[in-house]
């Protein structure tokens, strides 16, 4: 119990924390949740969290890359090891997979960025997803999942968890309100699951409804927004969890697998339970080197949610002209556009991802081929939110994991390329790109493409 106490206490005094560059009059104990009242947009509640210095006084903060930590006195380990110290009583660790300094410092940016009380920074977006449901969700515990996830959530949901703790899941509609509420076992749902915006359909979650679907059961909102960092705040719109492939957007450079779990502090501090918690147990820890790299990007990252967002609108209407099946929530026809709208943070658009429906595989395919070998437009690879454009056929793909009737149900058609559109070289080089590679797509089958063709114009 000594150290279910200290887990809690240590997170909590993190957040109470005062942050050094606040102008704010109020006590120090207050102003950072005044200032996350403040901050709706969360560029500013990032600009506003606490900014670690160096060592030295250097202007970037420095990394703490010891596993394991010193104490002068024998009594210290005892103390901290009884919750007496830690992190904020004394500025004492124990050890890297409980609490690190540095991994510490990128959580209360990540909590800025979603507007939580506290978040916890995991090796992976799947070590964070899986340890918040083997947290929330005990042995034989229900969820409520949307039946468009990233296929990796899918199956862990379909497959992994029920082989492993009898967790059920009931993969629903989420835009049907009646059938979630009828999906929901009040008493034994423990979760309801969305992604802001489905990987791959990039159909937008109506979260205020969903929440108050989950609460009316008794039951958690965790929201993935790896789609939809800056453009959408999910706790913000209540929900309780927010996760992310920190992969994606948020470290910006497709070099790094991370992920963040954003949350209420009594659920990070259950999960950091010496005895219990999932994250301590489970020890899906990030690496303070990579914690580092993370944080250097985090200010650049509303910058660079509005050049991916500003591309992605341009060229889904530019294809939409041309003729082609796109789907992009920011274009007005989009079925979820008014509701984008009402949940956005002005000013970062509709996000970087847009999907254009090549009718068949073998035209996403050669599409692809061309995007990336004749013009240079792009590159065939999974994942999402770098500087170059990628694109995957999602179903042979990052959906393939799903059983074709599922995938269809879900909407993933077999032609459909789903692209992640980069924000380098210029808009109009870019887009002649774009054009030329389309071009020689059709003029090479076009008896083969007739048909095909039919079905890809709107
Ligand atoms: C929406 C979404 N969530 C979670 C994940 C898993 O993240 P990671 O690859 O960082 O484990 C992915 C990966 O593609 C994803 O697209």
């Amino acid at each position: 119990m000594a150290h279910v106490m200290a887990a809690s206490e240590l997170v909590a005094a993190t957040i109470k924390r005062p942050l050094q560059n606040d102008d704010d009059n109020g006590s120090a104990d207050e102003k950072p949740k005044l200032a996350r009242r403040r901050e709706a947009d969360p560029a500013a509640a990032l600009a506003a969290a606490r900014h670690e210095f160096g060592e030295h006084g250097g202007v970037n903060m420095s990394i703490e890359a010891s596993a394991t930590f010193t104490v002068m006195e024998p009594d210290t380990m005892r103390r901290l090891f009884a919750g007496e110290l830690g992190p904020e009583r004394g500025d004492l660790y124990i050890y890297s997979r409980h609490f690190n300094p540095t991994v510490l410092a990128l959580g209360r940016q990540m909590a800025a960025l979603e507007g939580t009380e506290a978040a916890y920074c995991t090796a992976s977006g799947m070590s964070a997803i899986s340890s918040v449901l083997m947290q929330l969700v005990g042995a034989g515990g229900h969820v409520v999942a949307s039946r468009c996830l990233y296929g990796g959530t899918h199956a862990l949901l379909s497959r992994f968890l029920p082989r492993a703790s009898g967790v059920r899941a009931t993969f629903v509609d989420v835009d049907d309100e009646a059938a979630v509420r009828a999906a929901v076992r009040h008493g034994e749902t423990r979760v309801v699951y969305v992604e802001t915006m489905s990987n791959p359909t990039l159909a937008v979650a109506d979260i205020p409804m969903l929440a108050r679907v989950a609460h009316d059961a008794g039951a958690k909102l965790v929201v993935d927004n790896t789609f939809t960092p800056m453009v959408v705040s999910p706790a913000r719109l209540g929900a309780d969890v927010v996760v992310h492939s920190v992969s994606k957007f948020i470290s910006g450079g497709a070099d790094i697998i991370a992920g963040a779990i954003c949350g209420p502090a009594s659920l990070v501090n259950a999960m950091m339970d010496l005895q219990e918690g999932a994250l301590m147990l489970l020890g899906p820890t990030m690496n303070a080197k990579v914690a580092f790299e993370l944080s250097e990007r985090l200010p650049h990252l509303p910058l660079r949610m509005q050049e991916h967002s500003r591309r992605a609108a341009e060229y889904a209407s530019r294809m939409r002209r041309l003729g082609l099946r796109v789907a992009y929530p920011g274009l007005p026809d989009h079925p979820h556009h008014a509701r984008l709208l009402a949940m956005a943070n002005p000013g970062y658009g509709a996000g970087g991802m847009l999907c254009v429906d090549m009718g068949t595989e073998d035209r996403a395919n050669r599409l692809m081929h061309h995007l990336q070998n004749t013009t240079r437009f792009g590159l065939m690879a999974v994942s999402l939110g770098y500087y170059e454009t990628l694109m995957s056929c999602s179903g042979s793909s990052t959906s393939s994991e799903m059983p074709p009737e599922d995938r269809a149900r879900a909407g993933i058609s077999p032609g459909l390329v789903r692209m992640s559109v980069g924000y380098n070289g210029t808009l109009e080089q870019r887009w002649a790109q774009f054009e030329r590679a389309l071009a020689l797509m059709q003029q090479q089958h076009p008896d083969r493409d007739a048909a095909a063709a039919k079905y890809c114009k709107v």
